[in-house]
């Protein structure tokens, strides 16, 4: 469907046409000034010159061309030259009334689909989840949902941190605590067992002992870094252990993303790319891209333009070990021969943004994308504690994920419980728990995702867990009261098929109708921008002018059975609508709360 501003814009443009003024005068835009007027359009303003004509007068003219449009109810010229307009309310409706006939309400989908890639959450493998990636896996799972609404080929890939110091550190400690282990019997030459020779809990024990016994003992940290080139040159026993410690560590990590909503498509490593990497390096010698600089290879990416400086992108380092962007560069060509991307979007912290510059002038230079692949890296800023500091928790360490999360569904059970007593219903404690993980879910998403991304943000727990002001609790609850109502409507006999929208009978109901019309530019936009908080406006605004029109009508004791059935068919759509995009930011309603 055309976006309704386009459909208005239409039919401003063939006025000021037909009023003998240049057609593309004629765009209009939202009213900056609701309480006057719905839409506006400024064309006259800017056509006074061309046509050595007072804009009024040109306004004027205009308005008299709309005196019968089918689109509008009113439109004003007003001084120094606005028009001001109203739309109708038959246009409205049968705007709405396409929505709910067509196809994700109308949201037109591009010509051509465009495969495109999201590399997120980014979990290092053994190393507990903490805060800092909970942003890339919530951004992330929402950017992946709306591209793939719009109509894109949308692949999700975790890229874990499987590969680096950490294995070596964990394979180092393992075999301090346990040298008998037949990983490290280099004669050994029989099939390694099934099973882990550690669980999930001692692993995540393991990794902090022995990271914090790197950093003191020298002789220690040598051992895990031959460990970890034991493990990358192919060692037998190490590669088995490896193996274990990624079984163990992805069960915990699916179950971890489970929770969150959270889903990949790829659970692709760094470790993914090693066997391409000396191809690659070769490449890039034989290309004249790579050099020796004090035995480092590296390739100059500083561009003439650059405003600040771009250091070379590090390829080996003098002891010939692959890096970070190593194995960023690899994925990138692995990527570009397995699945054809037009575009890779990678989420991380903003703190990576030189990082990414890097990494991403090196592959276009060295020619491992199309001059027309987009490589997009989308750094996002910090979440913040109360005190503007990076978040930590009460004692002042990182905050893990999983304590977090608990944290805020403990606030948000109590709060669903103090909601049930004022409201006077029974709920058992099974059904409160159920619901605060749904409710605490989308507190936490919604908290950072209608924060732009780039920006820092802070966490505030009574805030994000409110059913009041800009919050997910407050969309949900809005949804909630919706389905509440559908569910009486139900009850009394009504019926929820064959119903149709009809005309707004006041001024709020209008408003709600309009705010609904506008979903196929803001998903438009949200995809284009790569901006879920599009969405958390739109949804604030969309539940406001609901809550609005709840608040002034009467619904269930409609005598006119007609309008009630309108109204309910409003609803449905409303109640759809929000779903929709609260599914797009990666969370759902529950039935009551
Ligand atoms: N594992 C990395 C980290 O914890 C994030 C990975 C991001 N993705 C990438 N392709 N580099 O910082």
């Amino acid at each position: 469907m055309q976006k309704i501003l386009d459909l208005i814009s239409e039919e401003v443009m063939q006025a000021f046409g037909a009023a003998g003024y240049d057609a593309g005068l004629g765009r209009v835009t939202l009213s900056n000034r609701p309480d006057l007027c719905e839409y506006q359009c400024n064309g006259a303003m800017a056509g006074a010159k061309k046509y050595h004509k007072a804009p009024l007068m040109i306004a004027q003219d205009v308005a008299g061309k709309l005196e019968n449009s089918r689109v509008f109810t009113e439109v004003s010229a007003v001084a120094p030259g606005f028009l001001n307009m109203k739309v109708s309310e038959t246009f409205v409706k049968d705007y709405l009334r396409g929505m709910r006939d067509s196809e994700k309400f109308g949201l037109q989908m591009p010509e051509t689909a465009k495969k495109i890639i999201i590399d997120y959450g980014g979990p290092n493998v053994a190393k507990p989840l903490h805060v800092g990636h909970l942003r890339s896996a919530i951004i992330g799972e929402s950017i992946k949902r709306i591209c793939r609404y719009a109509g894109h080929d949308v692949t999700g890939d975790i890229h874990m941190g499987d590969w680096g110091l950490q294995m070596g550190l964990i394979i180092t400690e393992l075999q301090k605590r346990s040298p008998k282990l037949v990983y490290f019997d280099d004669a050994y030459e029989g099939e390694y067992p099934e099973e882990a020779p550690f669980t999930i809990s001692e692993l995540e024990e393991i990794y902090p002992t022995a990271s914090a016994k790197s950093k003191t003992d020298e002789a220690y940290k040598a051992d895990a870094m031959e460990a970890t080139y034991k493990l990358q040159s192919g060692v037998r026993g190490y590669r088995a252990l490896w193996d274990h410690i990624m079984r163990v560590s992805i069960e915990d990590l699916k179950r971890n993303y489970e929770n969150l909503n959270v889903e990949f498509d790829l659970w692709k490593g760094e470790s993914d790319v090693h066997d391409i990497i000396p191809g690659m390096v070769e490449d890039m010698k034989k290309g004249g891209y790579a050099y020796e600089s004090d035995g480092a290879l590296v390739v100059d990416v500083k561009e003439e333009t650059d405003t600040r400086e771009v250091p070379p992108c590090m390829i080996l380092k003098s002891d010939g070990a692959s890096l970070y962007n190593t194995t960023d560069l690899a994925t990138i060509m692995d990527r570009m021969a397995q699945y054809h991307p037009d575009k890779m979007i990678y989420l991380t912290d903003k703190r990576q943004e030189l990082y990414f510059e890097q990494v991403f002038r090196c592959a276009r230079k060295t020619g491992l994308v199309n001059t027309d692949t987009e490589l997009v890296h989308i750094g996002f800023g910090t979440m913040n504690g109360k005190d503007g500091k990076p978040f930590k928790t009460r004692e002042g360490g990182v905050m893990r994920l999983e304590n977090l999360i608990c944290e805020i569904n403990e606030e948000m059970a109590r709060k669903i419980r103090e909601n049930a007593e004022t409201k006077g219903y029974e709920i058992d404690e099974a059904e409160a728990d159920q619901t605060a993980r749904i409710v605490g879910l989308a507190a936490i998403k919604y908290g950072d995702l209608s924060n732009q991304a780039s920006k820092d943000y802070i966490f505030d727990l009574d805030r994000f867990t409110s059913f009041e002001g800009d919050t997910g609790p407050y969309i949900l609850y809005t949804i909630v009261r919706i389905k509440s109502i559908l569910g009486k409507y139900v009850e009394q006999g009504g019926k929820l098929t064959d119903i149709v929208i009809e005309e707004a009978v006041n001024d709020s109901e209008k408003s709600l109708m309009l705010e609904l019309a506008k979903f196929n530019a803001m998903m438009e936009a949200a995809c284009e921008e790569i901006a879920p908080h599009r969405i958390c406006a739109y949804i604030y605004d969309l539940a406001n002018a609901f809550n609005r029109f709840y608040h002034e009508t009467k619904i269930l004791t409609e005598e006119d059975e007609q309008k009630k059935a309108g109204w309910i068919a409003l609803l449905m759509l409303t109640r759809d609508i929000l779903e929709t995009c609260i599914d797009l930011l990666g969370f759902s309603a529950p039935d009551r709360m």
